[in-house]
């Protein structure tokens, strides 16, 4: 990885290779290497583009958590479709954004200039100098940083942060949850859980979102504080301000379903597509079944590099 002060290398060509699976693209270079299993196409763009509203809509419209006035240097650790990014960019124009994803693929056109993308794969030891960012955040990367990369990827972030930066971090723990008692072991979406989960667990840990507290503290970190957020995959809240999530999340939480599963779920446990569509057609139904009351549990955990 280089810095934005570096000169623009040329992308090379392994990372621009895309293979086509049930009508989906995925990074040929990521599939082969077991990086990342979603896929890259523009209907994914659009997906984490949606999903980083209903973000938007769970943080009140706060892209940084922690106290940090004017960030000189922001990494984003597998930027995606850059909207976290680039609204970082736009809302603080001194600051200089670099953004790192193993996929180019996704990258918006016409980013503001403060804003800076880099292909690599954040599996390998972080080659950014010391010292360096104000702000380090990663979200939604449990499908990508191998299960036993986290100690090591926590240690990369301390090390690139200044002393006095933090680290911002957001995961869903994919098992679907609900408090009422109705959701059991036969409804399609603890179906769809289990085997995600089951689909990836030897490279992946899904379950991540748990231990982010006790990652950070391990690393040395302070002031780490953690919270979990219930994120509701329909309108079922009496709650007015969680309704209006539901209601904002209901078709993320449907594009969610198929987007993640179907490479894991098809090419990695080998079940039939036919068998696949049933099971996500009758998953999308019940997260939309506002009596299940079905939630993914959210993780939001900050910590800051003593000084
Ligand atoms: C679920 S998306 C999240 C994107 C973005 N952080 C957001 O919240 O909208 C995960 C992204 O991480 C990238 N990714 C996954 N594993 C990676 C790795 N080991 N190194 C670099 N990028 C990775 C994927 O290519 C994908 O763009």
């Amino acid at each position: 990885m280089t810095s934005p002060d570096s000169q623009t290398e040329e992308l090379d060509e392994k990372y621009r290779h895309t293979i086509s699976i049930h009508g989906r693209e995925y990074q040929k270079y990521s599939i082969d290497n077991e990086i990342s299993f979603q896929p890259v196409d523009d209907d994914e763009a659009d997906r984490l583009d949606l999903q980083h509203d209903v973000f938007n809509e769970v943080f009140d419209g706060r892209l940084i958590f922690p106290p940090i006035p004017q960030p000189r240097r922001v990494l984003d650790c597998g930027h995606g479709a850059g909207s976290w990014a680039v609204e970082v960019a736009e809302q603080y124009p001194r600051c200089e954004i670099t953004g790192v994803d193993i996929s180019p693929h996704m990258n918006s056109d016409g980013v503001p200039e403060n804003l800076w993308f880099q292909v690599d794969d954040l599996n390998r030891p972080f080659t950014f100098p010391s010292n360096h960012f104000d702000l380090v955040h990663s979200r939604m990367m449990a499908a990508g940083i191998n299960r036993s990369r986290w100690p090591s990827y926590i240690r990369d972030i301390k090390r690139v942060l200044k002393p006095g930066g933090w680290v911002q971090l957001v995961e869903i723990y994919f098992n679907v949850q609900s408090d009422n008692g109705s959701l059991t072991e036969k409804h399609a979406l603890r179906k769809w859980s289990t085997q995600f989960m089951r689909s990836i667990g030897d490279v992946k840990d899904l379950r991540i979102g748990t231990r982010l507290r006790d990652l950070l503290l391990a690393a040395g970190m302070e002031e780490v504080e953690s919270r979990m957020i219930p994120l509701p995959l329909s309108a079922w809240s009496s709650e007015a301000k969680i309704r209006d999530i539901g209601a904002a999340n209901r078709e993320s939480a449907r594009q969610l379903l198929p987007a993640l599963a179907l490479y894991p779920l098809t090419q990695r446990l080998h079940m039939p597509h036919d068998q696949f569509q049933q099971l996500i057609d009758q998953a999308q139904k019940e997260a939309s079944n506002l009596s299940l009351k079905a939630y993914f549990p959210l993780y939001v955990c900050i910590g800051r590099k003593p000084l």
